[in-house]
């Protein structure tokens, strides 16, 4: 099958080398050095809508899978739809459920999914009002920009005094600009996170191997949240009854008020979830594989990804996909003061590696026969193994491998 991904990130590079894996044809838009070696790139820029559409045409793709939140947010999946494509990905209004962390929590509450009490807030007094309300009655409160801000949207505040700066900074002082013009405010809870991340075709579902993501710069989850530091599958605390859990109360509910609305979904519904005792809540959806979950979850599936992707496009049945008796590890290194400012071009040195370690290019660029770095997250490197000791070894001596100048990654991935 010809199958076109749009995208040019870690994600997009793990869904393209375990659909090539597969023997499919792939080609990819914008892609990235690393995509490159499993398929057919073309530097179309992500918002050149016509320019990417004339490519699928001209290369005949059977499938299109969009791979990041933003173009399923401004509505790309519609566009090749209405174009006649089979598309892996949901429409504009699907999408809203990401791409509005207010319409997101206004769905979970009409649908009856256990999540944080919150408020939603353009004005910063109310907004306040509500923070010390939180704070009074529990440690902390949760800010969230409304829009998708790549990870970095929301704060976790341990105090009131805290809360009020960051309400100020995003209501007033624009610092997350239109994405945080409108917030959302809701209690903090304490719990263990994971992630679950289920096709969806139509009203059937197939949820994929359980993953753990990091999302903290530093070691024993301090400093900022990232877009993802590392995770790893399986998560040995997450039994298949707790899978079977989410699934009843936190998937399946969103995708039945999403069909009140008469809004179809196909592709693949990210819940972020918060174990609070033995209660799964859920803290966030998001419309698109997590980065970096699924450079661990390609990592351990076995036949049949294609053609579960294809059937999601189709709003038919999904076929099962196995999974293999294995562990898988990705430890993401990063550029230098992410989440904050970093240098771009710095030169990247990769020094081959066995077959259980794959490196997933995220941010790197080819400038004048070099590679080098050229975003945020640079590379994520996923080692795989009989059990999750063994991964992570490979996973490690993979990151080992990797140079560049300012170099930063995480020590403690499925520690
Ligand atoms: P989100 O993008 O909504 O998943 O939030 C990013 C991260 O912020 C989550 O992975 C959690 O670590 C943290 N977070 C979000 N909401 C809450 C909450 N209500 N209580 C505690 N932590 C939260
Ligand atoms: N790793 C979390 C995400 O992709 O949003």
């Amino acid at each position: 099958m010809k199958i076109l991904v749009i995208g040019g990130g870690g994600r997009e590079h793990a869904l393209c080398w375990k659909l090539a894996g597969e023997g499919h044809e792939l080609f990819c838009a914008p892609g990235n050095p690393g995509i490159a070696e499993v398929a057919v790139c073309n530097q179309i820029k992500i918002n050149d809508r016509k320019g990417l559409l004339d490519w699928a045409k001209e290369v005949q793709a059977e499938l299109v899978v969009v791979g990041p939140e933003d173009p399923l947010i401004s509505g790309m999946a519609d566009m090749f739809r209405e174009n006649g494509f089979l598309v892996f990905g949901p429409g504009q209004d699907a999408a809203r459920l990401e791409g509005s962390k207010a319409f997101s929590k206004d769905m979970m509450k009409r649908a009856g999914v256990p999540t944080a009490r919150h408020q939603v807030f353009s004005d910063p007094g109310a907004a306040k009002e509500f923070a010390a309300q939180l704070c009074a009655s529990d440690e902390g409160v949760v800010i969230k920009a409304s829009g998708a801000a790549l990870g970095k949207g929301v704060v976790v505040c341990d105090d009131f005094e805290h809360a009020e700066i960051v309400i100020e900074e995003m209501l007033v002082g624009g610092i997350m600009g239109d994405a945080g013009r409108t917030i959302v405010v809701e209690e903090r809870l304490r719990g263990k996170e994971f992630s679950l991340l289920t096709l969806v075709s139509r009203s059937q579902i197939r949820s994929l191997p359980v993953a753990q993501d990091y999302k903290r710069i530093g070691d024993g989850d301090t400093g900022l949240n990232t877009g993802g530091m590392g995770s790893y599958s399986p998560v040995n605390w997450v039994s298949d009854d707790l899978v079977a859990q989410v699934e009843e109360e936190v998937v399946k509910p969103i995708l039945a008020s999403l069909a009140e609305l008469d809004i179809d979904f196909r592709g693949v519904l990210f819940s972020g979830l918060m174990l609070v005792g033995e209660h799964p809540y859920c803290l966030e959806y998001n419309v698109r594989f997590g980065d970096p979950e699924i450079q661990t979850i390609v990592s351990r599936l076995g036949d049949g990804f294609a053609e579960a992707l294809l059937a999601c496009a189709k709003g038919e049945a999904i076929p099962e996909i196995s999974v293999q008796n294995n562990a898988a590890c990705t430890v993401v290194v990063a550029s230098g003061g992410y989440p904050g400012e970093y240098e771009k071009g710095n030169k990247i040195s990769v020094k081959s590696v066995p077959d259980s370690v794959t490196h997933f290019h995220a941010g790197t660029a080819n400038s004048g026969g070099d590679l080098v770095t050229a975003g945020g997250r640079v590379i994520a490197v996923c080692g795989v193994g009989s059990d999750l000791e063994s991964a992570r070894e490979h996973a490690y001596a993979g990151v080992d491998g990797v140079s560049f100048s300012g170099k930063q990654f995480r020590s403690d991935i499925a520690k």
